[in-house]
């Protein structure tokens, strides 16, 4: 009946629906994605419950946003086959597991999360003392323990939400995962697993409780989430036994920073959309062309004959992701000589970024052209993802009493 994927290297992320996407998400996240959906099981979701949060007065833009953006995705390379891709939404689960988990989560754990001070500085114009706003970490933290995803690859600025998500767990299974005959009930569960298996998991919880021994640890966690023999229950019994505390319903989730490099924007700024110096997914040729031709080079270079700094110029941020190292010595070695005019160390970047965007585009476009096949992949995602909430939320209410 164990047939949920290994649970502790599941991963998991959101985007709010923001419509069509640009370079600096393709860099920044989604190649990550389109790379981790080949290693582990990934859940992909559009957060429009989390836009409302900032954007409650305005959410006729969400169902287009939302298509936009899948759609981007799609064209990204995040493959439908390989990852689960759903609108949160669609699996009102994640609102059950919000209402309950605010019930053991203390106002200050929120009101200390640096962005719920920080966004409503940034955005003074909307009146974000609403109840919504102070609990959606708390809301992403329900996103991704329904899930029991291992891994979540956010940005920098969302890592405290994972830790947050970290102690609401810790809570949750400290409040809800003892049972009066837990021991016992490990101990059957030891006996189900088969000899074999038993007798080293026996080994690993001594290894790692007389001699903290970490790899003993991972062993014995990659063990049981091999086990075919023993059901969801048994096994959060005997995650929590390893280590001797109680059941983990809620496995803890660890953030995964991307390594990737951070796309600059057409003016050296980082690359969003209210800086507006972006390069979108769907700009054509022309528009690439332009848009990079018009791009600041180094102010000290004035006139073609002028040497200049690369360090000092967006441009070469750009042959960075794009260039191999022969072309960015061409790019270092003609600047700083001006043996190079900035049009000619323009063209690469031009063409790199067209041979990017061109597949992409085409998938794009075929994909536009289907949008039954497009609902589908959504439909199927929604009930995939919902299909593995329920059995989180089943364990949930049985662990809180909740089940008749
Ligand atoms: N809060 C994230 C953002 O604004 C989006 C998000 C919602 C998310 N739920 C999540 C990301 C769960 C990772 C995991 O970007
Ligand atoms: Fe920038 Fe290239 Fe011009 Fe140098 S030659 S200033 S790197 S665009």
């Amino acid at each position: 009946m164990n047939t949920i994927p290994t649970q502790h290297t599941r991963v998991l992320s959101g985007m709010r629906p923001t419509g069509r996407l640009h370079l600096g998400h393709y860099h920044g996240v989604l190649s990550n994605w389109v790379k981790l959906q080949h290693e582990y099981p990934c859940f992909f979701f559009v957060a429009d419950w989390h836009a409302l949060t900032t954007h409650y007065e305005n959410p006729t833009v969400i169902p287009q946003n939302t298509w936009d953006m899948v759609i981007d995705w799609l064209a990204s390379g995040v493959n439908p086959g390989e990852a689960t891709i759903f609108i949160q939404s669609r699996v009102p689960e994640h609102a059950e597991l919000h209402l309950l988990l605010s019930m053991i989560t203390p106002l200050g754990w929120l009101e200390r999360v640096p962005t719920y001070k920080d966004q409503q500085e940034k955005l003074k114009e909307k009146d974000l003392s609403t109840y919504g706003f102070l609990g959606y970490p708390l809301l992403q933290s329900a996103d991704i323990l329904i899930y029991r995803a291992g891994q979540v690859p956010v940005g920098e600025d969302q890592v405290t939400h994972v830790e947050l998500t970290r102690e609401v767990a810790r809570r949750f299974n400290h409040i809800y995962g003892r049972e009066p005959d837990f021991e016992e009930k490990a101990e059957e569960a030891i006996k189900k697993m088969g000899k074999k298996a038993a007798r080293l998991y026996q080994g690993y919880r001594r290894a790692y409780q007389e001699q903290g021994d970490e790899e003993a640890l991972s062993a014995a966690r990659a063990l049981l989430e091999s086990q075919q023999n023993i059901g969801v229950a048994d096994r959060d019994r005997l995650f929590g036994y390893i280590e001797g505390g109680g059941k983990v319903i809620l496995p803890e989730p660890q953030p995964l920073l991307t390594k990737s490099a951070k796309m600059p924007g057409l003016d050296g700024q980082k690359m969003s959309k209210s800086y507006g110096n972006t390069i979108s997914l769907a700009a054509n040729p022309e528009q690439v062309t332009q848009q990079i031709r018009t791009m600041p080079t180094d102010p000290a270079r004035v006139r073609r004959t002028d040497p200049g700094d690369p360090d000092k110029c967006p441009v070469w941020r750009f042959h960075e992701i794009y260039s191999d190292e022969r072309q960015c010595h061409w790019v270092r070695e003609g600047c700083q000589s001006a043996g190079i005019g900035c049009l000619e160390c323009k063209q690469p970047v031009i063409d790199a970024v067209l041979t990017e965007l061109k597949p992409m585009q085409e998938r794009a476009a075929s994909y536009a052209a289907q949008p039954d096949v497009v609902r589908n992949i959504i439909n199927e995602g929604c009930e995939k993802a919902r299909e593995t909430a329920r059995e989180t939320m089943d364990e949930v209410r049985h662990a809180i009493s909740l089940n008749v």
